[in-house]
């Protein structure tokens, strides 16, 4: 079964061709940041516009890349929900115009089951059951999964995601948005011992996070450097990794609590903070001690993608599922509200 993929929901134009028995054929990604940087962040309507403008030609550079013609498409698989609801109405009105043209069934697929399930496109990739961290601009979440649809959501942020925590502390030391991967930047030249940022709840039980605290210790940091005769580059590079060191070790603790808890070894991160080379180091690092191991997606298919959204929408096509008639875009959408899926459609 040959899947047309297409991502919209943010700020990434994402369109893949996933074979079920062949793999992934080919994918093509158009990056927005250039458009949103100057506001210091997405902004819906200029996202929407350009998604417009962008697919279709991204689904002609697939199809080209792939040597396929758009009638040799079985199905069509979109990004249904969460997100902005201009941009999912844009792919997902795309989808399907394209799905009915060529007489194929389209599928709304859920943005964080495709993070979710992008480790499955490597060459080794987890079995269920697993604990899964998703970590992305939007989301922190820790999430039991059993299998396809089968979610138990174990914890999440009681705020800001992890994603957007590292946004708004680049922000705060002038780096562009998005910062994630500024601030790993800097910190690469940060002295680890001159500040010790708190690590959020970890000492309180259970498996939920809070990065509140942290951006109000790392504005007074900068605050503190700036009134003690100005911010210069190395207090940025030093307060760059305490504040990485700090969401890392938070991130690191619930992980292993949360696979302790459950009883489970395997670990799987995905979404755009799963890029972070720090935490891929260090979750490796604990996790081996304690005779687990931790799944991650090439750093490519971290942050938003097409080809998370075609396999997704693979395996649910494969176990029969379609849009209904009056299928619609879903801006929220919890994750636990997915159907299961019968095992043999796991490919
Ligand atoms: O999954 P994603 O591409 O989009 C959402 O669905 O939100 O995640 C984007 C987020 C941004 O907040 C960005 O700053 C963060 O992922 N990010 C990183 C890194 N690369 C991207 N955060 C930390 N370190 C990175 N290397
Ligand atoms: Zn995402």
């Amino acid at each position: 079964m040959l899947i047309l993929g297409l991502e919209t929901s943010c700020d990434e134009t994402g369109v893949a061709l996933y074979d079920t028995e062949r793999g992934l054929l080919a994918h093509a990604l158009f990056s927005q940041v250039d458009i949103h940087v100057e506001y210091g962040g997405v902004v819906p309507e200029l996202a929407s516009r350009d998604h417009v403008r962008k697919t279709l030609p991204l689904v002609e550079e697939v199809l080209a890349q792939a040597g396929v013609a758009g009638p040799d498409i079985d199905a069509v698989a979109y990004t249904a929900g969460p997100g902005l609801v201009g941009a999912l109405m844009v792919g997902a009105t795309l989808a399907r115009g394209l799905a009915f043209g060529w007489g194929v069934p389209a599928l709304g697929v859920h943005h964080m089951e495709g993070h979710l399930l992008a480790p499955m496109l490597e060459e080794e990739s987890p079995d269920f059951p697993f604990v899964a961290l998703l970590v992305s601009g939007g989301h922190t979440q820790l999430v039991r999964v059993d299998g396809i649809g089968q979610y138990t959501m174990l914890g999440e942020s009681l705020d800001d995601a992890a994603g957007e925590a590292f946004d708004k502390a680049a922000k705060m030391l002038g780096l562009p948005y998005p910062g994630g991967p500024h601030i790993a930047r800097l910190a690469l030249d940060g002295d680890p011992e001159r500040f010790d940022f708190p690590r959020p709840m970890v000492n309180r039980p259970g498996l939920d996070f809070s990065f509140s605290g942290l951006k109000t210790y790392t504005l007074n940091t900068v605050e503190d450097c700036r009134a003690a005769g100005g911010l210069s580059e190395q207090d940025r590079c030093d307060i760059a990794r305490a504040f990485e060191e700090a969401v890392v070790a938070t991130l690191v603790i619930k992980c292993r609590r949360a696979l302790r808890q459950e009883g489970l070894k395997t670990l799987v991160i995905a979404g755009g903070v799963s890029a972070n080379t720090n935490l891929r180091a260090s979750l490796a690092r604990k996790l081996e001690r304690d005779g687990a191991r931790v799944f991650y997606p090439a750093p490519v298919f971290c942050t938003d993608n097409g080809a998370m959204i075609a396999y997704a929408g693979a395996q649910r096509l494969l176990a029969g599922q379609v849009d209904a008639d009056d299928a619609t875009v879903r801006p929220r959408w919890p994750m636990e509200e997915l159907p299961p899926l019968a095992a043999e459609g796991v490919a």
